[in-house]
């Protein structure tokens, strides 16, 4: 009987009588499939026309389907399609239910959702609620008469008070917030265009408009939603005046104001509990504190933090490895038992990260584009994929104002001009910095407009699509693309890639980024060599390279890794011990 009941013990236990017992994988709290999601941020705008318009749309999509699913993506974050005068690119939303027309119709929609849901590929809404369009039909009744029914959704300060107290602009030719509307006589706040006033989350009803909103998208299926700007949601509806010189710390003033985590939490019960959806919001507050007040999950508010810190280290100058390590390990070591992450380099609001991260001349951008991806998969958090990183897509040159046509570098040059700044210097930053950098059309072969549009396409192709493109990265084993499909696959299946505490290794290492993943007893190791020249790197003894997972350098004719240096841009990830 004793006998018999140990054989049946390690029946239960999955191991017979004789072998090694197999160790059991950890248990690992609070898994989710947003935290195992690779997720792809999607352009619409500069994605696929299907329709010869120069404009990208859902019919494009659609079209590439099989592409993004060959991508090894388990979701996309797609930017706005909502009906827009498009001031901000679809920032600027006159209908939320509505598709924008240049993008399709609501049926299209659906056989996007319903193509990508067979692919196993969620989608991520972009809710831009904040602020709405000047084109909205509310702030069309709002600023048409004080008593308007809608004049309470928005924010108004009347001209007989006098001038109200200075808020600063993120968009504005003049930098002021408030723009007197001369219909009512009276001034309407708006933190980024003109074009795009400010909602005001402190009226009920506009907060019931948004979730009734969120429902809709919500019962169509979508999976997830990501808050444009919404730290900013929150404001004293008294507008006090703010200290002379506050818009240099703006953040301090604007973000994470009193009532918006009863609004984030009012939103979590109406909506975001209510479906298996994810949320994100952009921005994580002025501190670690606001950012776990905003994810936590016994919060109950929202899912994961999208911190800028990261993102922002290149500047026009350069930027040092050192702070790269310190920011993302920092982060990661306030995430490590409580909330969680987003990890990104890039997004539609940045210029291309191979060319603020890496190095975009043509012998080294290969070897550092799919070394950033290759850091992007492999740290802890979700990963964010921008469009055409999966390939290196560069910044692009443009000299005049007139071919750019994004709404923040127009009016910052206008700015910029008014304020008598140095234009030439203006122009030569605003050529590296600027968004549409990371906006020109994707790539997809060497063909008239890189296959993106038969027609004119809204924003220049790069000339370098010749060589950087979807058809030519597709055949060849070793290419930025092929690389991406391998490092989403590993990802996808390596819980200590997505669960595994991180840990620095090698620290003062100026030109190498090494670190540790480990979850239970398994431990792989991160090696990446962040610059254009060989660079050696020092292991502790208790760390011995194993095989390598994945290596951006035909691994054959590499070095063994014990040899202690890596080529320019090299990047490793290998398990550990002989
Ligand atoms: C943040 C978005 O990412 C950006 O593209 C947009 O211009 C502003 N919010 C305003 O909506």
């Amino acid at each position: 009987m004793k006998n018999y009941l140990i054989v049946l013990f390690a029946l239960l236990l999955g191991v017979s009588c004789g072998e090694t017992p197999e160790k059991a994988p950890p248990a690992i709290a609070g898994k989710t499939w947003w935290k195992e999601a690779v997720i792809y941020q999607l352009y619409p705008r500069s994605f696929k026309d299907s329709d010869g318009d120069g404009v990208g749309d859902l019919n494009g999509i659609i079209q590439e389907l099989d592409y993004l699913q060959s991508l090894g993506i388990t979701a996309i974050w797609l930017n706005p399609i909502y009906s827009s005068p498009n001031a901000d690119n679809g920032y600027d939303v006159s209908d939320y239910r509505g598709i924008m027309e240049e993008f399709g119709t609501m049926s299209d929609f659906d056989r996007m959702l319903q193509g990508m849901h067979e692919r196993g590929i969620r989608l991520i809404m972009d809710i831009v609620v904040n602020h709405s369009s000047e084109e909205h039909p509310w702030f069309l009744s709002a600023r048409s008469s004080r008593d308007s029914p809608y004049r309470d959704y928005y924010h108004w300060w009347p001209a007989e008070k006098g001038v109200p107290p200075y808020r600063y602009s993120l968009f504005d030719a003049t930098g002021n917030a408030w723009k007197f509307d001369s219909v009512t006589n009276a001034y309407y706040l708006h933190y980024f265009s003109a074009q795009q006033p400010d909602l005001k989350w402190e009226n009920p009803e506009v907060r019931q408009e948004v979730y009734d909103i969120m429902t809709f998208w919500a019962e169509k299926g979508v999976d997830g939603f990501r808050l444009d700007a919404f730290q900013f949601a929150a404001k004293d509806t008294t507008y006090p005046e703010f200290p002379e010189g506050f818009e240099k710390d703006f953040i301090q003033y604007y973000a994470m104001q009193d009532g918006l985590h009863g609004y984030l939490k009012e939103m979590n019960r109406e909506v975001l509990s209510r479906y298996d959806v994810m949320s994100v919001s952009e921005g994580a507050g002025r501190n670690f504190e606001d950012a776990h007040m905003l994810v936590d999950a016994d919060r109950e508010e929202l899912d994961m933090a999208y911190a800028f810190e990261g993102v922002d280290i290149p500047k026009y100058e350069g930027y040092d490895l050192d702070t790269m390590k310190e920011v993302f390990g920092r982060w990661d070591a306030e995430f490590a038992t409580q909330g969680w992450l987003s990890i990104f380099l890039a997004n539609h609001d940045q210029a291309r990260m191979v060319s603020r991260w890496g190095d975009d001349r043509p012998e080294f951008r290969d070897a550092s584009a799919s070394l950033l991806n290759t850091f992007i998969l492999s740290m802890r958090g979700t990963p964010y994929c921008y469009y055409g990183d999966e390939l290196g897509m560069t910044n692009m040159d443009m000299d005049s104002i007139s071919e750019y046509n994004d709404i923040a570098a127009i009016n910052g040059y206008e700015k910029a001009r008014s304020e008598g700044a140095d234009m030439a210097a203006f122009m030569e930053r605003l050529n590296f910095t600027s968004r549409d950098n990371g906006r020109t059309p994707m790539q997809w072969t060497d063909g008239p407009h890189a296959g993106f549009t038969t027609g004119e396409p809204w924003l220049p192709v790069n000339e370098n699509k010749d060589r950087i493109n979807v058809a030519r990265q597709d055949t060849l084993p070793g290419s930025v693309l092929n690389h991406f499909r391998k490092l989403t696959r590993l990802r996808r299946e390596s819980d200590v890639l997505i669960y595994g505490a991180y840990e620095l290794v090698d620290a003062g290492n100026p030109d190498i980024y090494a670190y540790t993943r480990s979850l239970g007893d398994e431990q792989v190791l991160v090696l990446l060599n962040f610059s254009s020249e060989a660079a050696g790197y020092s292991l502790p003894g208790s760390l011995v390279p194993g095989n390598r997972l994945i290596d951006n350098y035909d691994p054959d004719a590499m070095a063994p890794l014990d040899a202690g240096t890596l080529r320019p841009w090299q990047a490793v990830i290998c398990k550990l011990g002989r």
